[in-house]
């Protein structure tokens, strides 16, 4: 058995916290082999939700789950922490902007950056999942600046996801077959997935999947604005697939990733593909033995090129905006 790993999960009687705290506990996030301990953080409001949380957490006597603390308070939700999942912001509603989102949850970020600093384990690693998810992750990183910048990270594995997801269905195949695809730029509609160097089997994604103006079109725009997609039709944002990919992203930072294959990261740009330093933007990576490695090198044709510019310009009106309101770097 490896030693216990401290999690924290902000927002933990929420859609998604509640989704992800019985997958932890479970083993799927960390393996079969590390103990964890749960720190759930919430607001006092949702406290007693929370603790109810726990109270199933007890009840399904899960072999790895060493310890669970349910509290309002950042200090106590952060001490230790070795890795953090921060969950707890408020979620887009129908006809909502995700910019719409920053005055509301910016805040948050700043403060819990904060205790992060102060708090958290020399090893913390964090994954911000509230939206703006990738304004927000630069919220927490310019509050930490102890921190080495590359441990803050904001989820784009549900949008990478989605395009695995709707490439297997289109091809007629699991979504296992599919490798080396990835998503630029910010989780929002602007983002640009990209099938470039994408292998569906042994085969390209252009070959397997003979139709360009799908993969232009229709496959662009249905992974981009999914999330409004499923705020329509279920009436609340998406929740256990956010969840699952945040299972995903976390239990690849911890073990790595599948041979042959990359996936999408968003964490503190160090110049990649020209995209500004410090930029939160998804870039196609690797991890290895706890350390993400960025896939350089690839070709981009001047159209993507041109979208991939419109995306990082969105992340950096954003932070401007985050600026102005006091909260990134304040
Ligand atoms: P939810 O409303 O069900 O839960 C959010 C929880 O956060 C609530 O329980 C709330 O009390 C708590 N909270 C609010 N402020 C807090 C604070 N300061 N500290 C601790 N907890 C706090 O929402 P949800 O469906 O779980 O979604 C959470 C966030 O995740 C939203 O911002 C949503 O837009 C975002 N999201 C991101 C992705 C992504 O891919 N990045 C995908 C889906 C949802
Ligand atoms: C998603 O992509 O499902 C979430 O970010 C929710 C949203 O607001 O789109």
């Amino acid at each position: 058995m490896n030693a216990p790993v401290r999690i924290t999960i902000t927002g933990a009687a929420g859609n998604i916290g509640y989704a992800l705290a019985f997958r932890i506990a479970s083993g799927g996030m960390l393996g079969a082999d590390t103990p964890v301990e749960l720190r759930m953080l919430e607001i006092p409001q949702a406290v007693r939700a929370a603790e109810g949380t726990a109270m199933e957490l007890l009840d399904g006597a899960f072999p790895l789950l060493r310890d669970v603390v349910v509290t309002d308070d950042a200090t106590a939700a952060f001490d230790g922490a070795n890795m953090a999942l921060l969950v707890g912001a408020m979620p887009r509603k129908a006809g909502m902007d995700r910019s719409d989102l920053l005055a509301a949850n910016g805040a948050i970020f700043n403060e819990q950056g904060k205790a992060i600093a102060e708090n958290a384990a020399d090893d913390i690693r964090a994954l911000v999942v509230g939206n703006p998810a990738n304004t927000n992750a630069a919220i927490l990183r310019a509050a930490a600046p102890d921190v080495p910048g590359e441990r803050f990270h904001a989820l784009m594995r549900l949008d990478h996801n989605r395009a695995v997801a709707q490439l297997a269905q289109r091809a007629g195949v699991s979504a296992g077959e599919v490798s080396r695809i990835h998503v630029w730029g910010n989780h929002s509609n602007t983002q640009v997935p990209d099938v470039a160097h994408g292998q569906i089997g042994t085969k390209s994604v252009r070959d397997a999947i003979a139709d360009e103006a799908w993969l232009d079109g229709e496959f662009v725009r249905t992974v981009a604005t999914r999330g409004a997609a499923i705020i329509d039709a279920r009436g609340a944002s998406s929740a256990a697939s956010a969840a699952s990919a945040a299972i995903d992203h976390m239990r690849d930072w911890a073990l790595g990733t599948r041979e042959g294959d990359w996936v999408t990261i968003a964490r503190p740009s160090q110049g990649e593909y020209g995209i500004p330093e410090g930029c939160i933007a998804g870039v196609p990576a690797i991890a290895r033995d706890g350390e993400w490695s960025v896939v350089t090198g690839l070709e981009l044709a001047p159209a993507l090129r041109q979208r991939i510019d419109a995306s990082v310009a969105e992340l950096q009106d954003e932070s401007a905006q985050a600026a102005q309101l006091g909260i990134l770097g304040a």
